[in-house]
């Protein structure tokens, strides 16, 4: 049995969330920082990054291309970039454990590579859909081979030239986009991508910050192949994904007052604000800055009664990995919330709609999964022991329950945590959550 299903989370029930604090690094921004200060020319100075281990994956995945990386220390990372051309054949598979963002956009930057690579993952990310991003990359003339059911392992052979594509996306996905703005560096002409929805724009922003032109024209984005990245200093924010545990946490625990300092609020990004501010939650924005070309803010949050509501379908991709805190803040609202349109929460790090539905059902929330969403009728609810499945984000959202909970909630299986937010429990009891780890 692996480690991750050691680890549980228990926490009493009720309490109040106050203070200021800081989340960890945004991880989209933490994955894209680490791949073009590698392709850069010259050296990257990174502040804030993610040290959780699927940024660190991302990491370790470059070192063993031959990138001289220097930490990182308390979220410092140096880069010493080795330009477009320079990477060199990894002695291994590239192990990418738990992390669909590493899997999916260094396909998209191998494929174009001189070299052979192959990539493999954990139990989990070997489930997840990969012809997303190999048939567009097919379609460039990539050589990369999955699974029957399109899955990882991804053998990916060097092409003899990879060819742009002007590529209509079917999914809603900035990983997709990114995965194949990153194959279009390494063709000679214009790579042009079109999305259906607009998703996080991060890589266009940051290879704006390395200095590589990019086009835009609606929800059209171009580059154009074989142009050369100039290494930059990035400051990450901190990841509003992570901060959405405590602006629910904080919203539905009478008496929270807490914020939450230098948090991510790229616009492509912010749809757990919006919705919810629509439930009546009392967030406010201060100090608004730019950090490189993001833009971050303090978020001030106090508790707020929660009304449920029909969640705008355009909302979906902007609040994509913070369904699991969502239907939490729906369990605690007045009234029925109404989810549609998020089909992709079931390809996830775990099947989201489905995983959380049973959670809930065990707490005794009003809940009904349906294909593409779910509907949570809010109200009161118990504690019991709930299964995170190994999904980081299931099991910080069921620990934030417990705000509100008639009894503690114990959620297994929570190792993987530490994928995206290391020292949640003790950050978490830092603000008033009654949160304690068990290892069994
Ligand atoms: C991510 C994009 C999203 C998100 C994931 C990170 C990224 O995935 O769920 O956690 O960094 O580009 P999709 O773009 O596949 O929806």
């Amino acid at each position: 049995m692996s480690a991750a299903s050691d680890l549980s989370f228990h926490v009493t029930p009720g309490g109040g969330l106050r203070g200021r604090m800081r989340v960890p690094g945004d991880k989209s921004i933490s994955h894209r920082a680490i791949m073009l200060g590698a392709i850069a020319d010259g050296v990257t100075e990174i502040t804030g990054f993610l040290e959780g281990e699927d940024s660190l994956a991302t990491l370790s995945a470059f070192r063993d291309m031959g990138v001289a990386i220097e930490g990182p220390d308390a979220g410092h990372v140096q880069i010493d970039g080795v330009g477009l051309q320079g990477l060199r054949a990894p002695g291994a598979d590239l192990d990418l454990g738990n992390s669909g963002t590493s899997m999916r956009l260094l396909c998209g930057l191998l494929a174009g590579q001189r070299f052979a690579t192959t990539l493999v993952g954990d139990a989990s990310l070997s489930k997840r859909p990969m012809r997303r991003v190999t048939q567009p990359l097919g379609q460039m003339g990539a050589l990369i081979g999955t699974t029957e059911e399109g899955t990882a392992p991804l053998r990916i052979q060097p092409a003899k030239s990879l060819l742009p594509v002007d590529y209509q996306m079917p999914v809603v996905s900035a990983q997709v986009k990114s995965c194949l703005l990153l194959a279009g560096l390494y063709t000679s002409g214009d790579t042009c991508i079109s999305e259906p929805a607009p998703t996080r724009d991060h890589t266009e922003r940051m290879l704006m910050a390395f200095g590589y032109p990019l086009r835009r024209d609606g929800s059209r984005i171009c580059v154009t192949g074989g142009g050369r990245l100039t290494a930059c200093r990035l400051d990450v924010p901190g990841d509003i994904s992570s901060a959405a545990f405590f602006l629910v946490g904080a919203s539905i625990a009478p008496g929270s007052d807490l914020t939450l300092e230098h948090v991510g609020v790229n616009p492509t990004r912010i749809g757990v604000l919006n919705i919810l501010r629509s439930m009546g939650a009392d967030i406010e924005v201060m100090n608004p800055q730019d950090a490189g070309g993001e833009p971050v803010a303090d978020l001030r949050v106090r508790s707020a009664p929660l009304r449920g509501i029909r969640i705008p379908e355009d909302q979906v991709p902007l609040a994509i990995d913070e369904f699991p805190a969502l239907f939490v803040a729906a369990a605690c609202a007045d009234g029925e919330t109404l989810l549609s349109g998020a089909q992709e929460l079931r390809v996830k790090e775990s099947d989201r709609i489905q995983v959380m539905a049973v959670g809930l059902e065990v707490l005794g929330v009003d809940v009904e999964p349906l294909s593409d969403g779910i509907r949570i009728r809010g109200g009161a609810y118990r504690g019991g022991q709930v299964d995170s499945r190994g999904d980081h984000r299931i099991a910080m959202s069921f620990a934030i329950a417990a705000l509100r909970a008639e009894a503690a909630i114990e959620i297994r299986d929570c190792a993987n945590v530490n994928t995206s937010f290391p020292g949640f429990a003790a950050l978490a009891a830092g603000t008033g959550l009654g949160i304690e780890e068990r290892r069994a």
